[in-house]
């Protein structure tokens, strides 16, 4: 039976337990939130790896969850809504504009300039670039380096509507319906960008979204060939509405070359060098009180291999210590009182329990996927 078939019977298989349930046919409604279950799972069995897993892996919790309480017999509390198979909630377009300034991202002084040059300057004065400029822009490096951040900054730093898509979004809901989904997110944002302001549509963890699988349902490779065709649309000479796609990856190397191309501007993101390391500490400790005697060279030169995300959970780490003892020591607590400040020890504490996340074998993967792509 076809993937969109199996779906369809479980969404109804809810549909029908969540009225029995409201009726009070507790057996019944049982029987058919069971079936439900049955069937989500061996969806998941049946096309591991699919991006929409994720979401069904959250209904069977719930389902089992009401289950339990049926069979209790904790009857009357009402079934809960996201367990809706046809309802789960619209992720595609949260209009989101998260608070990140330029100034708290440490580095990335080359992606700062390319987004300069490719968004911020031709929004602000399109006349100076006559030959169009790209509208679709591809971040890529290794985990927890900034390429999220990034975008946030960008959608504060300019002033746009930000669509902000992540993995299961697009392929949400009826998978049947993903290249709609698709559709309907880019008729969004053009018709929003028709009145003056930019429009970034920002797809976070790319290749899960759109990256070549082995195992593919229907949906998935026609919301992929959607966003092609999407894509091209969005490049035309049609300057009165910049609509622009921003894509993140931490595995370029799964999307095909198709895809690729259609992000004109490929930006990477490194993990940060030990001048960056110290720019990222001097950013973390603006927000928290640090002895005389932490020197943050000294950290910045310890913390080789490690990320921008690893910087924050290391001042998270610290921070939760000092905060802890503090409460340990004042049960009744004086609202005067203080944390004490964080000391070197309590950092290199910290810095040791956290290994290297940035690998040199990883590393060379994102070199030669640039050497191919960058130069293309
Ligand atoms: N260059 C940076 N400057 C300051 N903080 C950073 C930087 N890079 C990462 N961080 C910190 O690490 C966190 C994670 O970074 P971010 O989400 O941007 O990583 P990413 O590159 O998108 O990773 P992934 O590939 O896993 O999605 C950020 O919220 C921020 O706190
Ligand atoms: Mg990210």
């Amino acid at each position: 039976m076809a993937y969109e078939d199996l779906e369809k019977i479980a969404a109804r298989n809810v549909t029908e337990a969540i009225s029995l349930d409201k009726q009070g046919s507790r057996g019944m409604a049982i029987t058919k939130y069971q079936r439900a279950v049955e069937i989500l799972l061996k969806l998941c069995e049946l096309y591991p790896g699919t991006p929409v897993n994720r979401v069904y892996a959250e209904k069977v919790q719930l389902l089992n969850g009401r289950i339990l309480d049926l069979q209790r017999g904790n009857g009357p509390s009402l079934p809960q809504q996201g367990m809706l198979i046809d309802q789960t909630p619209e992720r595609t377009s949260v209009l989101q504009k998260l608070n990140v300034n330029w100034e708290d991202i440490a580095n990335l002084h080359d992606a700062k300039r390319a987004i300069e040059e490719s968004i911020i300057y031709p929004s602000r004065r399109p006349d100076l670039f006559p030959l169009g400029w790209p509208r679709g822009i591809l971040f890529y490096g290794p985990p927890g380096c900034g390429k999220t951040l990034l975008a946030a900054a960008i959608a504060t730093e300019i002033d746009a509507t930000f669509h902000c898509i992540d993995s299961p979004s697009i392929i949400s809901k009826w998978l049947g319906e993903s290249e709609r989904n698709v559709a309907k997110l880019f008729d969004q944002a053009r018709a929003m960008a028709r009145s003056e302001r930019p429009v970034i549509i920002f797809i976070d963890e790319l290749d899960s979204v759109m990256g070549v699988r082995s195992h593919e349902v229907g949906g998935e490779v026609r919301a992929r060939n959607q966003f092609l065709k999407e894509m091209d649309g969005i490049s035309d000479k049609n300057r009165q509405s910049p609509v622009y796609v921003i894509g993140a990856t931490n595995k370029p190397w799964v999307l095909d070359e198709p895809f690729i191309r259609r992000f004109q501007k490929r930006l990477y993101v490194p993990p940060p060098d030990t001048k960056a390391r110290l720019e990222m500490f001097r950013i973390y400790s603006r927000n928290v009180k640090v002895a005389d005697d932490v020197d943050f060279d000294e950290l910045a030169r310890l913390t080789e291999g490690r990320t921008g995300s690893d910087i924050r959970d290391i001042f998270q780490i610290v921070q939760t210590k000092v905060v802890r003892e503090f409460f340990e020591a004042h049960e009744d607590i004086d609202p005067t009182a203080k944390p004490r400040q964080i000391t070197m020890t309590d950092f290199l504490d910290a810095v040791a329990g956290r290994g290297k996340t940035v690998s040199d074998k990883g590393l060379l993967m994102f070199q030669e996927w640039s050497e191919h792509y960058l130069a293309s």
